[in-house]
């Protein structure tokens, strides 16, 4: 039997009349709940195309009225009938069934989605079910729909997507957070001399999962100037946060013949526009998330897609941290690094929006930034970095301008205990028609919690990898 045409769920509840449905109309989906009152039973399904379920009635004159008894919250089905409009509260249409089909039964013992709510850490248990539920329904969507406003943002702005490696020899960030990737037997390990024979791995030398795309985007963005990645990427840091995963997507753009002015106005109107994207191709999932999350999410997300942000250097931003008057569990002073609280304090308390902080010290940041000429009354060396600082998460986007001069380049590479060998191909870019160039990089999965309010990066990604958890 060929299977009949389906139609989704949102394309029926957002129809401008009964007429502009199929008739009679087919829609599948998974039942979330069944209520039954005077012979006719009221099922409620969802098929994920949207945060509201569609009410199959199943009346007494229907041939399949009996299955209705083994139809439980969580079972698979198909229902063929009539698009009307729904006399009860709560919808604006229904389908009348002519027949419905049971596709795949859950055992109401068993199933561990009931009804009821549950909470968000349960649901992390269940990561292959809970894309059924509201919140991570509406995360999935959101998701998809923010992955999509990027692209756009960047396709409309003529920039190259390229996809960068993700088994490295080299590390990008020269931080050393790296995954191994080995075919090496770990119980028989090849040696040579008493150390590991990393000849007889895979590549012949040791390599890794990549922790940015940066490095190769430089390469790309030195012969076709505009380009960006979109990518997994990977750290092997044992944090425990509500906003740290061991693998998590990052967008970086790199764009040649840019200082860190032009690309700070870059981040900007990127975060601007994708808020802007979100809000307006995903309302009713914002609206729920508003709702059920952060009452202030839309307001906040509307402020932020219409005004300025703001700017200011680190050593300002040292300053305003010391004449805060607050105590921070970590005292600040020039050279340290911010941690999430001074963040937030810059962001939620100081300036009230998003926040861009420029010309870090550069001990406290990677090797390929651009260092500034030391003016007089600078307190150290500062680079040519920027870090977007959003309320409730801190940094969003990290990048800066980087070093394109050859010997400052190999100089800062031997401060930062690298050796510059392996960055052969790096340092040819500086050798070779050098440019001014600059780029960043965006936590995909902090946006989306930023722009759904959601408190753990966990509930953001399908199947989170964190320290000792890695099921699914
Ligand atoms: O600041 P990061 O480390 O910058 C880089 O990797 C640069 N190479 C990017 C570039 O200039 N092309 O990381 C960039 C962003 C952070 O601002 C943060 O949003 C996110 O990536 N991020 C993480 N997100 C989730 N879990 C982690 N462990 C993250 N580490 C960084
Ligand atoms: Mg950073």
């Amino acid at each position: 039997m060929p299977t009949p045409q389906r139609t989704r769920i949102q394309t029926l509840l957002t129809a401008e009349t009964t007429d502009d449905a199929p008739n009679p109309v087919t829609v599948s989906g998974w039942v979330k709940t069944v209520r039954s009152s005077g012979g006719v039973a009221f099922v409620q399904i969802n098929d994920g195309s949207s945060l509201a379920d569609l009410q199959i009635v199943v009346d007494a004159n229907c041939p399949d009225y009996p299955l209705v008894d083994r139809l439980t919250t969580g079972c698979s089905l198909t229902a063929i009938g009539v698009l009307r409009e729904s006399p009860g509260r709560g919808q604006r249409y229904e389908v009348a069934a002519d027949s419905l089909t049971l596709l795949g039964d859950a055992d109401p013992e068993e199933y561990p989605l009931q009804k009821k709510r549950h909470t968000l850490e349960f649901l992390r248990e269940l990561a292959h079910l809970r894309p059924r539920t509201n919140t991570f329904g509406a995360v999935a969507r959101v998701r998809n729909a923010m992955a999509f406003g990027i692209h756009q943002f960047f396709q409309q702005r003529g920039f190259l997507y390229v996809q960068t490696p993700i088994i490295t020899a080299s590390d990008a960030e020269g931080a050393g957070a790296m995954f191994r990737a080995t075919t090496l037997d770990l119980n028989d390990l090849p040696t040579q001399g008493g150390q590991v024979d990393n000849n007889a791995d895979f590549f012949g030398r040791p390599a890794f999962l990549t922790v940015s795309g940066q490095l190769e985007a430089e390469i790309f963005s030195q012969a076709m100037s505009d380009v960006y990645t979109f990518g997994p990427t990977f750290r092997a840091e044992n944090s425990n946060t509500s906003r740290h995963l061991a693998e998590f997507w990052m967008v970086e753009p790199e764009v040649a013949f840019c200082d860190l002015d032009g690309l700070a106005q870059l981040a900007e109107d990127f975060l601007r526009s994708i808020f802007a994207h979100v809000l307006d191709n995903c309302s009713e999932d914002m609206a729920f998330f508003n709702r059920f999350y952060d009452k202030e999410l839309i307001t906040t997300l509307e402020d932020i897609a219409n005004s300025d942000f703001e700017r200011m250097t680190y050593t300002e931003a040292v300053n305003a941290l010391q004449a805060s008057g607050e105590s921070f569990e970590f005292p600040v002073q020039w050279g340290s690094d911010l941690q999430s609280e001074h963040e937030r304090y810059l962001t939620e308390r100081k300036v009230g929006r998003p926040v861009i902080v420029t010309d870090y010290p550069s001990a406290i940041k990677a090797f390929y930034m651009r260092l500034n000429s030391r003016a007089p009354g600078d307190q150290g060396e500062t680079v040519r970095a920027m870090d977007v600082l959003v309320p409730r998460i801190g940094e969003i986007i990290g990048g800066s301008q980087r070093e394109e001069r050859l010997d400052v380049l190999q100089t800062r590479m031997a401060e930062a205990g690298l050796d510059d060998a392996p960055y052969w191909w790096y340092l040819d870019l500086r050798r070779y028609g050098t440019t001014p160039h600059a780029g960043f990089g965006l936590g995909f999965e902090r946006t989306v919690q930023f722009a759904t309010g959601m408190q753990n990066i966990r509930d953001i990604i399908a199947f989170p990898r964190t320290p000792r958890s890695a099921e699914f």
